[in-house]
């Protein structure tokens, strides 16, 4: 087992650190403030080619792998949350496509997202159905060989700022998830309009949306996989994605760390910087071993995924362990700070309220703890 980064591996890192310091963090707190959408700064990103980078050559992309998706994750991250949520939503977004998708629809629907500024939004969950995907309510009926949706969905990062959505609905709610399909939309297409946009207490220059289909009429061919496939081509979705969650984590987790480390040096009480006092040493060598064990379980799940190994398991061992440990992390970024680390003109609060979202979309850490225990008992 090698650990050791490749050169353009390392290439990477540096472009999108070089971003994230240059240009994401000295904006972060205005979009914070405004929870206005970065699409310029979001362009920026597609311009520089950290952005959509694993779409696969053959459709015009970088092809990169997930491993290198989670490196420039991890570094953009450290600037703004979600700012980056906004940024790789887009690769959760294409995911069902590479997923399922025939080789007509990658060409089709992943093709223009390399060739001009494009956001893609996975829209899954809905007012009444979160963790229990099954449970579903969005109506997919026929109608002269194409589909018509029907229905809201909730809390969709880039809600009202995609170009298209992948989307899930049931033919039938009574076959739970054997009634689910998946589709591909066009976010301009009639019959589709954004909903009420959410005010949210972390990530908010990340846009969280409801999007609405209308008597939405899809053609056949923007189905992917087959009627009933839906829900799977989901948790494979998830399994794939679940590592860059990760990976954001362990950036803001090292965010919060180096904030808090050089506060602590600074710091003086009882006329010694507070660095030198047992009780903040602790809290910093907690934050350290955390996020380096963090960063070991992405990097480990998001390579089984570039080497096509079942990942599910480790990808939720990921998710899980990674954002508790920013959640931790980011509330002794705040407590080493103390009173000035409440309030909002020091920059951990932020870290913390952005932390939050993590331990909850992509799967709540419950979800993950239920997926890792129903693999240890073999289910
Ligand atoms: N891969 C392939 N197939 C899978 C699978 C996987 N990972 N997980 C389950 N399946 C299959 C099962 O084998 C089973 O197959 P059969 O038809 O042969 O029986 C079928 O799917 C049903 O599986 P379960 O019985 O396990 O399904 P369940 O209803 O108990 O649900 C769950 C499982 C893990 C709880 C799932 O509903 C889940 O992951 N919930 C969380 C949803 C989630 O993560 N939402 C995030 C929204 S996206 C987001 O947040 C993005 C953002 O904003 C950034």
């Amino acid at each position: 087992m090698d650990f050791q980064l490749a050169e353009e591996q390392l290439a990477l890192i540096e472009t999108a650190r070089r971003f994230a310091r240059q240009e994401i963090a000295p904006k972060a707190q205005d979009f914070d403030r405004s929870g206005e959408f970065p699409r310029d700064l979001i362009r920026r990103a597609w311009e520089i080619g950290l952005m959509n980078e694993m779409i696969p050559q053959a459709y015009g992309g970088l092809g990169l792998g997930l491993l290198e998706s989670c490196l420039i994750t991890e570094e953009l991250s450290w600037g703004c949350a979600g700012m980056t949520t906004s940024i790789m939503v887009t690769n959760l977004g294409l995911m069902p496509v590479m997923v399922a998708g025939t080789e007509e629809q990658k060409r089709r629907w992943l093709t223009p997202f390399t060739m001009e500024f494009r956001i893609a939004a996975f829209c899954l969950t809905e007012p009444g159905s979160g963790s229990d995907v099954a449970g579903m309510q969005l109506q997919v009926s026929k109608h002269n060989g194409s589909y018509i949706l029907n229905g809201t969905k909730r809390f969709i990062t880039n809600g009202g700022v995609a170009d298209v959505h992948t989307v899930f609905g049931t033919l039938d709610r009574t076959r739970q998830h054997r009634g689910i399909c998946a589709f591909v939309v066009d976010a301009h297409s009639k019959g589709v309009r954004p909903g009420k946009k959410e005010d949210k207490m972390g990530q908010r220059a990340s846009n969280t949306a409801e999007v609405v289909f209308e008597d939405c009429e899809v053609p056949a061919d923007q189905m992917l996989g087959r009627e009933g496939e839906g829900f799977k081509v989901a948790m494979q979705t998830l399994d794939r994605s679940r590592p860059s969650i990760a990976a954001l984590a362990v950036g803001l987790g090292q965010r919060a760390l180096d904030e808090a480390v050089a506060y602590s040096k600074e710091r003086k009480q009882f006329n010694t910087p507070i660095s030198e006092f047992e009780g903040i040493q602790f809290m910093l060598a907690d934050m350290g071993k955390d996020l380096h064990a963090a960063r070991l379980l992405t990097w480990h799940a998001a390579q089984l995924i570039d080497r096509g190994q079942e990942a599910g398991l480790y990808s939720s061992y990921a998710k899980c362990f990674a954002t508790d440990a920013a959640m931790r992390a980011t509330t002794d970024a705040v407590q080493i700070f103390g009173g000035y680390g409440y309030m909002k003109d020091y920059p951990v609060e932020k870290l913390m309220r952005d932390a939050k979202l993590m331990q909850i979309y992509e799967g709540t850490n419950q979800i993950q703890r239920v997926v890792i225990a129903r693999r240890l008992l073999g289910r």
